[in-house]
Parts: structure tokens; C-alpha cells; sequence
């Protein structure tokens, strides 16, 4: 568990809330196991009809904590599939229940990346998304290189995950990312009326439609394992550790 991801039950709802807003809610290890284990009980327990994610301080999450990747890149004979990070975004995409996120402020990395595995997502006007994985070394994760061509065309994609451009709520909802754009103030009361509502569904019948609505499971699967390799590969490169590098330091001065 962590004191930095919030678990708690609104009816039929679990809300999730990433809790670390001194550091933008980047993700630890410990924060990625609070929020498999979140997400295995919500599968689980059958009063629970949906989850919403969201962050806190008017940031959704910085992704993946930089001194972990450093800590990682650095440490011989790890292997990343087995790191809670690669085990949480699994957990995320074969989850079985309908995901709802609220997205207030920057969305970076896996923060932003999440988004695509989510049924239903708002946000507030100050969202900012950005995956700058190629400005880092790395390569797309999460399935990312897969759902967001699909989602915005592969010119779009390409200015997203190859030039590392960021983009703004109104830009992803026209883009198809997100459902509505939502004043920062009712942003929750907002995504929590969405997930309570998918809650109160049918489950099968719910359950079923979003399985045909995310269709064939295993080709993403199989992309999320093709990216995998890639991104060990990339995250033991000269180029990240010098991304990490540089990014710790600028922290520290
Ligand atoms: N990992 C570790 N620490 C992080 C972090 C991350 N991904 N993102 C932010 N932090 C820390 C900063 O080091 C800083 O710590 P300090 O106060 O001890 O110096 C603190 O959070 C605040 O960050 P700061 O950059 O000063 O806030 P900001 O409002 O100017 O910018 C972001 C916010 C999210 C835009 C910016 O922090 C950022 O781009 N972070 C890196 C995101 C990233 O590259 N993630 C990995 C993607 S694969």
C-alpha cells in the first residue's frame, strides 16, 4: 500500500486518487502496487460496478517517478516486466470493469498513456497532455504506439509520441480522447456521476459492449509485449540515463 494513492468506495464507484501532488503524482513502485491491488479488488468485489482515477493538486500524474527509471537503468540483471509499473499498465488494460479518469493539469508519460485504456474521460480546461517518451530515450509504452493511431490518425500520433508535442484538453477532445472538456470546479462530481451511472447498468450486458467496443484483446497484448522489449532496451541506453540524469538534476538545482 502507499499513503500516496487514495482507495475509496461512492457507492458503486471505487475512486482512485493519486495522492502525491508535491512531486505532480509521478508514480512510484509503491504507488503502482496500491493501484493493482486497488484495481484486482474492485474486478473482485461484485458491489463495485466502475473506478474512477483522478489526481490531486491540480495535476493528474508526471508518470513514471524519474529516479525510479534511474534507479532501474542502472541496476544489473532487472528485468522490467516484472517491475510494478509494467505489471500496473497489464493490470490496466486487462481490467474488467468500466474505467472513468478526471484529468486536471499536466497528464505526462504513463499519466497520459492511461487515458487510452479508460471507457470514459474528462477533463478541465488546464489538462495538458504529453508523452515525450522519444525525448527520453524510450519508446511508447502502454500500448500507446497502438491506441493512439488509432485514436488520432497517424499524423497526429506521430506529433504526439514522436516529437513529443503536448496537447490541450480541447485538442484531445477533438481529437477523441476525451468526452467532454469540464470547468476544473465540477471535473469530479462530473466523472463520478458518469461512473455511478455505468454502475447502475447491467453488468453483462455492460460488461459484454465493452468488450466488443475494445475488441481483440490479444493484438493489444501483443503490441504492449512488442513495446516492452523496446522500451528495456531503450531505458538501459546512454541516451535515457542522460535524460534521467538531467532531468534529477534539474530537480536537485
Ligand atoms: N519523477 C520524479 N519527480 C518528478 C517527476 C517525475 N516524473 N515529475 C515531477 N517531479 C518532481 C520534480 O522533480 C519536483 O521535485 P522538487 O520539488 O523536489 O524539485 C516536483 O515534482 C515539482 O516538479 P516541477 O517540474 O517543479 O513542477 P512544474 O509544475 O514546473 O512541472 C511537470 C510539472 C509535470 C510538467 C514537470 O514536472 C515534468 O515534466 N515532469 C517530468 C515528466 C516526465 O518526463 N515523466 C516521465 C514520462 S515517461
Amino acid at each position: 500500500m502507499s499513503e500516496f494513492v487514495k482507495v475509496e468506495r461512492d457507492g458503486a464507484v471505487v475512486v482512485v486518487t493519486l495522492a502525491r501532488p508535491e512531486k505532480k503524482n509521478a508514480l512510484t513502485g509503491a504507488m503502482y502496487e496500491a493501484l493493482i491491488a486497488a484495481f484486482n479488488e474492485a474486478s473482485d468485489d461484485d458491489r463495485v460496478g466502475a473506478l474512477l482515477i483522478e489526481g490531486s493538486g491540480g495535476v493528474f500524474s508526471a508518470g513514471n517517478d524519474i529516479g525510479d527509471f534511474l534507479a532501474y537503468a542502472l541496476a544489473p540483471g532487472a528485468s522490467i516486466g516484472a517491475t510494478p509499473g509494467m505489471r500496473f499498465i497489464y493490470a490496466l488494460a486487462r481490467f474488467d470493469k468500466p474505467l472513468v479518469a478526471a484529468v486536471d493539469g499536466p497528464a505526462v508519460g504513463v499519466g497520459a498513456t492511461l487515458c487510452f485504456h479508460c471507457d470514459l474521460v474528462y477533463a478541465s480546461p488546464s489538462a495538458r497532455f504529453h508523452m515525450p517518451f522519444v525525448d527520453l530515450g524510450l519508446v511508447p509504452e502502454a500500448g500507446s504506439s497502438l491506441l493512439a493511431p488509432q485514436r488520432f490518425g497517424r499524423a497526429r500520433a506521430s506529433e504526439y509520441l514522436l516529437l513529443g508535442e503536448p496537447f490541450d484538453a480541447e485538442e484531445a477532445r477533438a481529437g477523441g480522447l476525451l468526452n467532454a472538456v469540464v470547468a476544473a470546479a465540477s471535473l469530479h462530481a462530473h466523472a463520478l456521476a458518469k461512473a455511478t451511472a455505468l454502475a447502475a447498468k447491467p453488468r453483462q450486458a455492460l460488461a459484454a459492449g465493452r468488450r466488443l467496443i475494445r475488441g481483440d484483446e490479444t493484438v493489444l497484448l501483443a503490441r504492449m509485449g512488442e513495446e516492452l522489449k523496446l522500451f528495456e532496451a531503450a531505458l538501459r541506453s546512454p541516451d535515457a540515463r542522460a535524460a534521467f540524469m538531467a532531468f534529477m538534476s534539474r530537480a536537485k538545482g
